[in-house]
């Protein structure tokens, strides 16, 4: 989508949004899939909800990136704009046992940084790609850590409201991959409060999870994480495994050899490929064991 009405181009530096016409959704996006839009570099969140109620009046649809790591974006020309947080030089900050930190972070030097001022608990997310803001809206967890245990407070933009609130931890729920937030909430800045702990001890953590990734996870190839949610006490990686889907490909989407939950873009692949092996593994395994996988990757389609 392009954004033609010159009252709305001419009010974005007003409003302290930077317009990238035409940007590419695949070189966005962990996965290297999606079609072209405008995007709306947000440098200045306090005009957000001007912001937003004048695409609003005009008719823009938008949709908000995060780090594009959990993502599946469908091909084409995008029938939304794109809003995405620009990230500022001073992205975090620490106060005693509390991390105040802006959601465009990116959450692996968020936990390196903490744990190198004797602030842990988040060993686990290290290696988890993508943003601090993607990480709480999805309460993202690995290896025991999920980061919805630490969140003390989150400002962000509500929907219903049409405003910016300061939500105290207490008041969301952070479950298994999912959170109390509403789909048109937006992420700006979050407080953590976590434990202290020795580097040394910290780094071990690291290091162990680290480890346990690179030889478990296809970290070299173009992914979004897991593709499905681990139905209650099963591991969809191993249902996957079991029915000798690894390698199966549809295009250059394909199931890594690595990890049965990682669908992989092995070169040029398309959301369409990608929608078709997803939907083709899910028929496999519902028939084998009874069960309908649920996605984990967020899906931008029509
Ligand atoms: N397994 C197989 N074959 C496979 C994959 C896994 O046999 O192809 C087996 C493993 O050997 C292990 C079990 O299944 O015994 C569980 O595998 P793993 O430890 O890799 O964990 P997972 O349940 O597949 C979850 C998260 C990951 C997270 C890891 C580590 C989900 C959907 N996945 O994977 O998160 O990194 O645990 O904590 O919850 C993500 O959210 O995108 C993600 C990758």
């Amino acid at each position: 989508m392009r954004i033609n009405e010159p009252q709305v181009v001419a009010a974005l530096p007003e409003l302290g949004v930077e317009l990238r016409p035409g940007a590419s959704l695949a070189q966005m996006t962990s996965l290297g899939i999606g079609g072209t839009t405008d995007l709306l570099l947000v440098r200045e969140h306090g005009h957000l909800p001007e912001l937003l109620r004048l695409l609003d009046r005009h008719g823009i649809e938008h949709r908000f990136l995060g780090g594009g790591t959990n993502l599946l974006v469908c091909d084409g020309d995008l029938p939304w704009v794109v809003l995405q947080l620009a990230r500022p030089e001073a992205d975090m900050r620490l106060e005693g046992n509390s991390a105040h930190l802006h959601a465009a972070a990116s959450l692996g030097r968020t936990v390196t940084f903490c744990a190198k001022h004797g602030l842990g608990g988040m060993e686990g997310l290290v290696g988890v790609p993508g943003t601090v803001g993607g990480a709480l809206r999805m309460n993202a967890g690995a290896y025991g850590a999920q980061i919805g245990k630490f969140v003390r407070e989150v400002e962000l933009y509500r929907a219903a409201s049409g405003r910016m609130e300061i939500l105290k931890g207490a008041r969301i729920s952070f479950d298994y991959r999912h959170t109390s937030f509403a789909p048109g909430d937006i992420m700006l800045a979050v407080k953590l409060e976590l434990p202290s702990k020795p580097y040394s001890e910290i780094l071990q953590g690291i290091r162990i999870c680290n480890e346990k990734r690179r030889s478990s996870q296809p970290l070299q190839e173009k992914s979004a994480g897991c593709i499905f949610k681990n139905p209650p006490g099963a591991s969809a990686g191993r249902m996957i495994d079991e029915l000798g889907l690894k390698g199966r490909a549809v295009g250059g989407a394909r199931v890594s050899e690595r990890h049965g939950n990682f669908f992989v873009n092995a070169g040029g692949a398309t959301a369409e490929d990608m929608l078709a092996l997803i939907a083709g593994v899910r028929e496999r395994v519902g028939a084998a064991f009874g069960l309908e996988l649920q996605n984990e990757v967020v899906i931008w389609q029509d």
